[in-house]
């Protein structure tokens, strides 16, 4: 049984708990928050201890930590974590700063323990099949990737102010599933933003409507949308158009009823939001964790992929403030 600490006692927190309390060669055995209340909380539901992290990782009995804290405590805990021998898997990103990302990276690698990065989104057994289409052959050579990913509402304008920008929070995991579904990473990144849904937002210094358009060394082309709103819901579509087909991974709708009337044809509207459209996904992320941890599998989400995200993310902010296509290797 791998014994687990849980650092970070919040939103994204309290999901991990039901995956590692659920898996059979897992157990959560101490959960970790500066806010006691939260952690009191995942404490009393999971039957684990609240300790300090110090704690958790001076405890040889536990193996693995799960970190998620807020995000500018990543790289600080990934270092410590590794230093104390524990296999980590860190929620995305792995910093704000890409210098430090990189000053992590290269610390942890020197210890050899494994470390995997939380783009839970490649767990998604839709993703994976597309993914496994094309490496398949089923439709050629792949052309042109569209991604759409699309929140159902913003988020408070705290969490915004602190989030380090649409491109590094969020179209984050568009970057990554792009590198994923393509397996190569792009050329030149080009960005357009916009901040039209709520004015706190631009007030922020934030976008909160973005287009990145990407090319490959082959010429190839991929292409993320992002926005901080629908009003149908979480919109969540793949799309890749190959030489000898498309593949396209559809919305999950909150139930199969269609309603035929002679006003119209109606569906249900997407999953609500990444807890409800991802938990499939955080439950299969976690297992493969546990087999990286237990079988010395290899590490499906690597700390490069993480760092790789992290500098796609930054080549879209600079394309966004000098208007300018970004090459990734002046990144
Ligand atoms: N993979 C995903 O889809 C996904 C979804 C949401 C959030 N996340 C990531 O997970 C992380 C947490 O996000 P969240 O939405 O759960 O935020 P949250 O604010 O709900 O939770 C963060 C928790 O960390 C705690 N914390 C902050 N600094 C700490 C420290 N130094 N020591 C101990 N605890 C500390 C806070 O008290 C809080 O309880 C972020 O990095 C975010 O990007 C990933």
């Amino acid at each position: 049984m791998i014994k687990v600490g849980l650092l970070g006692a919040g939103r994204i927190a309290t999901v991990h708990a039901t995956t590692i309390s659920n898996h059979p060669l897992s157990n959560l055995a101490a959960v970790a928050d500066i806010n006691n209340t939260a952690a009191l909380k995942i404490a009393d539901r999971y039957g684990c201890e609240v300790k300090e992290i110090e704690e958790i990782l001076r405890d040889q009995s536990i193996n693995a930590v799960l970190i998620a804290t807020s995000t500018n405590t990543h790289s600080d805990l990934l270092v410590r974590a590794t230093a104390a021998g524990k296999a980590v898997l860190c929620e995305k990103p792995v910093d704000l700063d890409l210098a430090r990302a990189r000053e992590c990276q290269s610390q942890i690698e020197k210890t050899g323990i494994p470390v995997m990065i939380g783009f839970n989104r490649r767990f998604d057994p839709n993703f994976s099949a597309l993914q496994n289409a094309l490496v398949g052959g089923e439709i050629g050579k792949p052309e042109l990737l569209s991604i759409t990913s699309f929140d159902p509402a913003p988020p408070p304008i705290e969490y915004v102010k602190s989030s380090g920008g649409l491109f590094k929070d969020m179209m984050i995991h568009d970057f990554d599933m792009a590198n994923f579904i393509m397996g190569e990473i792009p050329k030149t990144i080009s960005a357009f933003g916009t901040s039209i849904i709520n004015p706190d937002i631009k007030e922020a210094g934030d976008i909160d409507t973005a287009l990145v358009t990407m090319q490959y060394a082959d010429g190839k082309l991929a292409i993320i949308k992002n926005s901080r709103r629908a009003s149908y819901g979480y919109d969540q579509r793949l799309e890749l158009l190959g030489s000898e087909g498309l593949l396209q991974a559809q919305n999950m709708s909150e139930n199969t009823i269609v309603k035929s009337t002679e006003n119209g044809v109606l569906g249900a509207k997407p999953t609500y939001f990444f807890l409800e459209r991802y938990m499939t996904a955080f439950i299969a992320e976690w297992g493969a964790f546990m087999n990286v941890v237990t079988e010395n599998k290899t590490i499906p989400v690597t700390m490069d992929d993480g760092v790789m995200a992290l500098a796609m993310a930054e080549a879209a902010a600079k394309s966004l403030s000098n208007g300018a296509l970004v090459h990734l290797s002046e990144i």
